[in-house]
């Protein structure tokens, strides 16, 4: 079927921008199509460089591909400007007529909100202001009546598709994870949308009918940059310092170093489940002791393998996805195919 689509297995910050990276620049999708909004960051190694993007599609990496973002977008439009300015990418983006302009009323009000900034840990983009506005049906300011954005704009479900008909193929990311769906996530300390595949296509305008792979992505530990639930929580500090300076987990949007638990399989399994995850994505293996593969070496040993192990017990929940992609090491070409 043509629409991928990668999904996040725990609390955001799993590596979808890496993966998603990884699938465009192999599978030469035509195009790659991102909805949520900019609370979400995802980092791409690419070309010697590192981009922090929040609003890009990771698809980006692959020239040919188209860069769609549908109606389930929220864009703050200085942000994403610059990010076309920084990938090079304007002449290759379509925008939804639908897609939600964050004003900077949403992000100042978001901001003077103590209780999500405090209790719930926002991100503070303005994220959630916009999605109240929107439930609420208040004035709004849509991409198609933005003065320099309604350039970009095009009836996003009538081209794909019409795509869909010509054989086209697409890869569809999402943002956040499992543990921060506004749905099915850990309530209160969620984001302010729902985080699974069914969601994303439907923001994205595309009917259930065409999904493909469903590819979640985890890591072998949890990481979490606001409140709320984290398993078994790592305290040492030297052991933390090995996370946020090695492992980079420091919040690419908040700037917060995230805290880190052990990995949950009930998460795991809810994650499975729910999005029917076909094809297991790890990121973040070389964390673990005995997995050095940047020597070549194509087995794990010690820690590494005993965490594969217990992939088997995810694989076992249907519809039984197999573990796909290992990467281990942030740049683009740094994974295994299984
Ligand atoms: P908000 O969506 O910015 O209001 O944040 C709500 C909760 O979700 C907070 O705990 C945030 O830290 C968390 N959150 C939001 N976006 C991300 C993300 O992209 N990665 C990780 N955590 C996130
Ligand atoms: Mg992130």
């Amino acid at each position: 079927m043509p629409v991928d689509i990668v999904v996040g297995g725990q609390a955001g910050d799993e590596g979808k921008g890496k993966i998603t990276a990884y699938l465009a620049a192999k599978n030469d999708y035509d195009y790659s199509i991102r909805v949520g909004g900019p609370n979400a960051g995802h980092t791409i190694f690419y070309n010697d460089r590192i981009y922090t993007l929040k609003t890009t599609p990771g698809g980006f990496v692959n020239r040919r591909t188209k860069l769609v973002l549908g109606a389930g977008t929220y864009i703050i439009p200085e942000w994403l400007e610059k990010e076309m300015k920084l990938t090079g990418t304007a002449g290759r983006f379509i925008i939804d007529p639908h897609a939600v302009i964050i004003e900077p009323r949403h992000t100042a009000a978001e901001r003077a909100d103590s209780r999500m900034m405090g209790k719930i840990g926002s991100v503070g983009t303005g994220l959630g202001a916009a999605v109240r506005d929107r439930v609420d049906r208040k004035k709004l300011l849509f991409a198609k009546d933005h003065p320099r954005l309604k350039k970009f704009v095009r009836d996003v479900p009538e081209l794909l598709n019409k795509a869909l008909a010509k054989g086209s193929r697409m890869l569809l990311e999402g943002t956040q994870g499992m543990k921060l769906s506004n749905l099915h996530g850990e309530y209160p300390f969620v984001t302010s949308r729902d985080t699974t595949a069914s969601t994303f296509m439907g923001e994205a305008g595309l009917g259930p009918k065409y999904a493909g792979e469903v590819y979640a992505v985890f890591k072998p530990y949890v990481t979490r940059v606001g409140p709320g639930l984290v398993a078994k929580e790592m305290t040492d500090k030297k052991k933390l310092n090995k996370y946020h300076t090695a492992g980079r987990e420091v919040g690419s949007v908040s700037g917060r170093l995230r805290r880190v638990g052990e990995f949950e399989m009930s998460v795991a399994l809810q994650t499975v489940r729910i999005n029917s995850a076909t094809k297991l994505a790890i990121t973040h293996i070389d964390m673990l002791e005995g997995a050095d593969l940047s020597r070549g070496v194509k087995s794990f040993t010690g820690e590494a393998r005993k965490f594969m192990g217990t992939l088997e017990k995810v694989c076992a929940a249907y519809p039984y996805p197999k573990v796909s992609l290992v990467s281990y090491g942030p740049g683009l070409h740094e994974v295994l195919e299984l």
